[in-house]
């Protein structure tokens, strides 16, 4: 395991002002490179992620800072004086004792992680804040990406506010609520015939062309992808300062499971939670499920699938960061799970009706995993777990609507309304 607080620099002094980060550094070979618009090693085209030189930062230091992402900034790629040049404070969202869908799902110490309530109604927007505060520093001023629906909402929402432009690529067949409410915020949105690799691979053309386009997810993704380790700092600071005995993470690119892991490790190592074991479980829907597959399978290499779910957040077929999704279960004695979209659409009811929360489909993915984890014996009904809900119903409403409605129409009449109530 790499020891966060100890790592060494061979990469020089850094020219930019991204806080406590001083290189990338590659995830595969350990060379490493001074901070810049980069995301594949020159060496061997592993992935780079953000290093640090860790600074020395205390629980009530956390504790006094803003109530988003920002009181973390200490251990994010972004500048000292973030809170002051940043406009949109994600994060901090509620962690809720869900102890109705606990009993429901045979949990007795659960909690949700309910991400609905950022200010795009997903998680996306914590990655986002993240990657246009270290575009600034790195000199970039269009935002862009490739997007399944949420990160598309981010984008657009957090460039508008910025004054920036933004350049968005969807699949063409997304849900209509995630096309309007991207399409709202007036930046350049294209709808691109394919799936959401195709459009991946045409945005990694793209940004080679175009040097002064910050693609979130492709040429700043190494910065963009430590935004989610502030949903493993919140679920960690929210527990009391104690990280969870299990949690359950919806994987799309599974960049978010990587990075809530790497959060909890990183909170262990700067001594500001006992580091106690936990167990990362990944949720995937069946009809979108390559890591799933390789981690029944034993093996380590994720073949790509072509998708075909309802659960269009989490289609990726060729998850860039699959094969560190396999690395962190197996090496925390989690697991990879899958469930079919009628399990998703009884999941989301689920949390709905036990919790009031209403989840996109990606949360039905991880509540549907939840359960399955529990019944074949993976999760441990007497540990305390949290379910990550990463994104909001309203943006998904096809994948219910045609299932639920009210009882009855009635006419204005009380005699009516006994009547349909049975009573
Ligand atoms: C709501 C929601 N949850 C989870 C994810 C998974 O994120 P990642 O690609 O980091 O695995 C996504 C990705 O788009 C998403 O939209
Ligand atoms: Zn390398």
């Amino acid at each position: 395991m790499t020891t966060f607080a100890s790592a060494q620099s061979d990469a020089g002094t850094a020219t930019f002002d991204l806080g406590s980060a001083r290189a990338l550094s590659c995830r595969e070979c350990g060379h490493q490179i001074p901070l810049a618009a980069e995301f594949a090693c020159a060496e061997c085209f592993g992935p780079l992620e953000v290093a640090y030189d860790y600074p020395t930062i205390t629980r009530s230091e956390i504790e006094a800072g803003p109530k988003s992402i920002w009181r973390y900034r200490a251990l994010l790629p972004v500048p000292s004086d973030v809170t002051r040049i940043a406009n949109t404070d994600p994060g901090y969202t509620r962690l809720v004792k869900a102890d109705r869908l606990g009993a429901a799902l045979g949990l007795r110490h659960l909690w949700v992680k309910d991400d609905t309530g950022n200010p795009t109604h997903s998680f996306k927007d914590r990655v986002v804040a993240v990657a246009l505060a270290a575009a600034r520093v790195l000199g970039f001023s269009v935002l862009a990406c490739p997007s399944t629906g949420n990160l598309a909402n981010a984008v657009a929402a957090a460039a508008a506010r910025a004054g920036w432009r933004s350049v968005v690529l969807i699949p063409s067949s997304l849900e209509q609520a995630k096309i309007l409410t991207t399409a709202v915020y007036d930046g350049d949105l294209l709808a691109v015939e394919g799936n959401y690799d195709d459009v991946n691979r045409l945005a990694t053309e793209l940004a080679a062309d175009h040097e002064d386009w910050a693609f979130v997810n492709v040429n700043v993704r190494p910065y963009y992808a430590e935004g989610s380790k502030t949903l493993g700092y919140e679920v960690a600071e929210q527990l009391g300062w104690r990280l969870p005995e299990q949690i359950v993470i919806p994987v799309a690119s599974g960049a978010q499971l990587t990075k809530v892991d790497k959060g909890f490790r990183e909170f262990g190592e700067l001594g500001l939670v006992e580091p106690t074991p936990y167990r990362v479980f990944g949720a995937q829907a069946n009809g979108c499920s390559p890591v799933s597959a390789a981690f029944k399978a034993g093996v380590d290499v994720v073949t790509p699938v072509r998708p075909d779910t309802i659960v269009r957040s989490l289609a990726i077929g060729a998850p860039a960061d699959g094969p560190y999704v396999l690395d962190a279960v197996r090496r925390t004695g989690g697991a990879v799970e899958d469930v079919t979209d009628e399990e998703v659409v009884a999941g989301i009811r689920l949390l709905a009706r036990t919790e009031g929360i209403f989840a996109e489909t990606a949360g039905g993915v991880t509540v549907a995993t939840a359960k399955k984890l529990v019944e074949n014996g993976k999760l441990d009904p007497d540990a305390d777990t949290v379910l990550l809900i990463t994104g909001d119903g309203l943006k998904t409403l096809d994948a219910v609507q045609d299932r639920i409605g009210p009882k009855a129409t009635v006419p204005p009449s009380a005699k009516a309304v006994r009547e349909a109530l049975g009573l």
